[in-house]
């Protein structure tokens, strides 16, 4: 079967372990992020958007569909990585609200508009599925972090919106919720922090990031396509922990 899949965040720790997994089974994979991957596959394509900004989406809408003029899918995948983590202590400054739209924009937002711009070719395929990458912080309160987790729970929302509006194209949508793993964005996680949550992880391990990359991956095969509308919490069971 021919898949297509458009990955936003590809860029990062877990978006590159994603892209390159996909390309290893054949898909076309539409790479989005601000940062080139440099990838030499006849399969990858790729566009640097600054999703912080939906006008820059908009200005894109055509390079991005015009991954459909290359080839006839079969299957249509959107998988949602990209992520931005901003620590915010109270009380904030007018700029530090502020910022709320870009984090907003680039957790959430985005996503919305880029499903919506893919729209018409999720019909005509009528085989498809959504994964947007939350955290499980939406599960619990944290400190400093209320933007993150407020453009995360509305990621989730808005993926359930989305399982019960393309349904009928037979397109599953499922939010998937990691608790800490070593990237990128972790890097500024003290090790006596990341000690605490491996101890209030009933697995106790703090993973890399390919156990996630091996639940979207599982997420995207067919056996998986009768789950949809929900979100699934891959942290060890740290959120159960404390
Ligand atoms: N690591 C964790 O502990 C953890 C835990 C729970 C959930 N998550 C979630 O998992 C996902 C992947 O995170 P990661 O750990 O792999 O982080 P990462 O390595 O920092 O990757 C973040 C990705 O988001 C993209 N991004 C950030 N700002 C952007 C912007 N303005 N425009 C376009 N793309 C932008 C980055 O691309 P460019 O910089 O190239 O634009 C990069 O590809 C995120 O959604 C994150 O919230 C992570």
């Amino acid at each position: 079967m021919k898949e297509v899949s458009i990955i936003t965040g590809a860029s990062g720790t877990l978006g590159k372990s994603v892209t390159e997994a996909l390309l290893k089974r054949n898909h076309t994979v539409l790479a989005i992020s601000r940062h080139s991957l440099n990838k030499k596959n006849k399969n990858y394509y790729e566009l640097n958007i600054d999703l912080s900004n939906l006008e820059n989406i908009e200005d894109n809408k055509n390079e991005i569909l015009k991954i459909f003029k290359i080839g006839i899918y079969e299957k249509i995948n959107i998988i949602h990585i990209a992520g931005r983590y901003v620590e915010q202590r109270l009380p904030l400054k007018y700029d530090e609200i502020n910022k709320w739209n870009e984090i907003f924009n680039i957790n959430c937002f985005s996503f919305y508009y880029i499903v919506s711009i893919l729209y018409e070719e999720i019909k005509k395929i009528n085989n498809g599925t959504i994964i947007a990458v939350s955290s499980n912080l939406t599960e619990r309160v944290n400190a400093n972090t209320a933007s993150y987790i407020a453009s995360k729970a509305a990621l989730e929302v808005i993926t359930k919106q989305l399982a019960y509006e393309l349904g009928q194209y037979n397109t599953n949508c499922n939010s998937i919720s990691p608790g800490v793993f070593f990237s990128k964005m972790s890097s500024n996680i003290s090790t006596e922090k990341m000690e605490e949550i491996k101890r209030n992880t009933p697995l106790n391990r703090i993973i890399d990031e390919t156990e996630i990359k091996d639940v979207i991956l599982t997420m995207l095969e067919d056996k998986m396509s009768w789950i949809t509308g929900q979100n699934i919490i891959a942290d060890g069971g740290n959120t159960i922990g404390f």
